[in-house]
């Protein structure tokens, strides 16, 4: 059985992980490892994050995971909103858009994200208010010189609403109106979200490439 090792402290995107990937793994988590090193997500694009995420951990877990029969890897995922109108922000600074702006250390709560988006968004029309999520995940081998890492990439269109609808999911989900929807994400819920998201979009390639 493969164990992928998913190198994130959001707990909404553990479980979204688990859900999409089914059973047939052994997910393990970063409290399976308390005193995992933060990774500062400084890169420029979501390949670079996923990467230094993975990378960094695959190493540093290298030494601590014991002896293991099967596949080991660290799996990251990094992903964000971007936005037609701001010229495709937040993007990569989808976790911390309200901190930004204040100088706070660490990512903002979701609802002050929303509302700095919802507030940069004012004066644009329904019609204009594109976005797509971004999800890449990045996959290394423990040890890290067991292999490259790979690269699994999802996206997801849509439309940002003009006021933060329903409660399920996180960080953007309650603006954000998938393509051909009526419903943001938020309302949709999981079930819904779950089959058309970019983060199941890029669990679709990486279970295909463990597939074949
Ligand atoms: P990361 O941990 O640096 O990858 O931050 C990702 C950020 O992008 C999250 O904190 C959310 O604000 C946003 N985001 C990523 N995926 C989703 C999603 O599926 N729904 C809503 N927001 C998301």
């Amino acid at each position: 059985m493969t164990t992928l090792l998913l190198a994130t402290r959001n707990l909404h995107k553990v479980e979204e992980i688990h859900a999409l990937l089914g059973p047939g793994w052994e997910l393990l988590t970063l409290r399976d490892f308390p005193g995992a090193p933060e990774v500062v997500e400084d890169a420029a694009t979501f390949a670079g994050n996923a990467a230094k995420k993975a990378e960094s951990l695959a190493r540093w877990v290298a030494g601590r995971a014991g002896a293991r029969a099967g596949g080991f890897f660290v799996l990251a995922d990094d992903s964000g909103l971007s936005v037609d109108a701001l010229g495709g922000a937040p993007g990569v600074h989808s976790a911390r858009f309200a901190a930004d702006e204040t100088g706070a250390a660490g990512n903002a709560p979701d609802a002050a994200n929303n509302a700095k988006l919802l507030r940069l968004l004012a004066a644009v029309p329904a019609a204009e208010r594109t976005a797509r999520f971004h999800c890449v995940l990045a996959l290394t081998p423990v040890p890290p010189d067991a292999g490259p890492t790979e690269f699994f990439s999802g996206a997801c269109e849509g439309l940002l609403g003009l006021a933060p609808r329903g409660a399920a999911g996180f960080g953007y989900d309650p603006l954000f109106l998938p393509q051909g929807q009526s419903l943001s994400f938020a309302e949709l819920g999981a079930a819904v979200k779950n089959g058309i998201s970019h983060r199941a979009r890029a669990l679709a390639q990486l279970r295909a490439r463990f597939a074949s």
